[in-house]
């Protein structure tokens, strides 16, 4: 693994004034020196179809190389009905086949969720992690970064403004570094 982490964050939601995507930039913003934080826009991705899967849309092609290419993944993903976004699931299932050369094999990842209401994505977050289990990408435990009540926690702007998120953030990226390399050396 190269001296600087390289980090693909993905946000489960394409709306534009996103508080998950906005999450990322704030997570961009607060990486230690250490992570290359690039934010990914799944917007592009078509609707999974099996047939397509050997010899996908360019856009999955390009989903797949970002995903191989990086060193580990940070999802912020909203709870739509009690689980993560139609979405995001569709950009799993791509990302995840064929089968043997899965780019979420082995991958290091950290998830995180904001919403607007009490619950902060937890049971989106345990429908995440199910979903990793079958495509054995290697998430943290912890920290858990639940983000409740975002119109209280980021301004007009979609800037971050409460520092306590702020450090739950932070807390999660360098042990989203530590888990990275810790399963480098151990050679995956
Ligand atoms: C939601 N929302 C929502 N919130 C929640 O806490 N639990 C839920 O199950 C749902 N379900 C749900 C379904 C659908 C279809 C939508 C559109 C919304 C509200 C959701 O948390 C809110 O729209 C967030 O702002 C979405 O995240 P972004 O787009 O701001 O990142």
């Amino acid at each position: 693994m190269q001296s600087k982490l390289n980090v693909l964050a993905i946000a489960g939601s394409l709306r534009r004034e996103s508080y998950n995507r906005a999450a990322l930039r704030a997570a961009q913003q607060l990486s230690p020196d250490d992570i290359e934080l690039e934010i990914y826009d799944i917007g592009a991705v078509p609707p999974f179809n099996e047939d397509l899967e050997a010899d996908p849309p360019p856009a999955v092609q390009d989903l797949r190389q970002h995903i191989h290419a990086a060193d580990a993944l940070l999802i912020a993903t909203p709870e739509y009905n009690y689980s993560i976004p139609g979405v995001l699931k569709n950009a799993i299932d791509w990302a995840s086949r064929p089968a043997p050369n899965s780019s979420l094999n082995n991958k290091p990842a950290a998830i995180m969720g904001v919403s607007v209401g009490t619950f902060g994505t937890v049971r989106a977050q345990l429908h995440l992690r199910q979903i990793f289990v079958y495509t054995n990408t290697l998430v943290l435990q912890r920290p858990l970064v639940h983000i409740t009540y975002a119109a209280q926690k980021f301004d007009a702007q979609g800037r971050l403004i409460d520092e306590p998120t702020r450090e739950q953030i932070r807390a999660l990226l360098a042990a989203l570094a530590r888990w990275a390399r810790h399963l480098s050396a151990f050679g995956d």
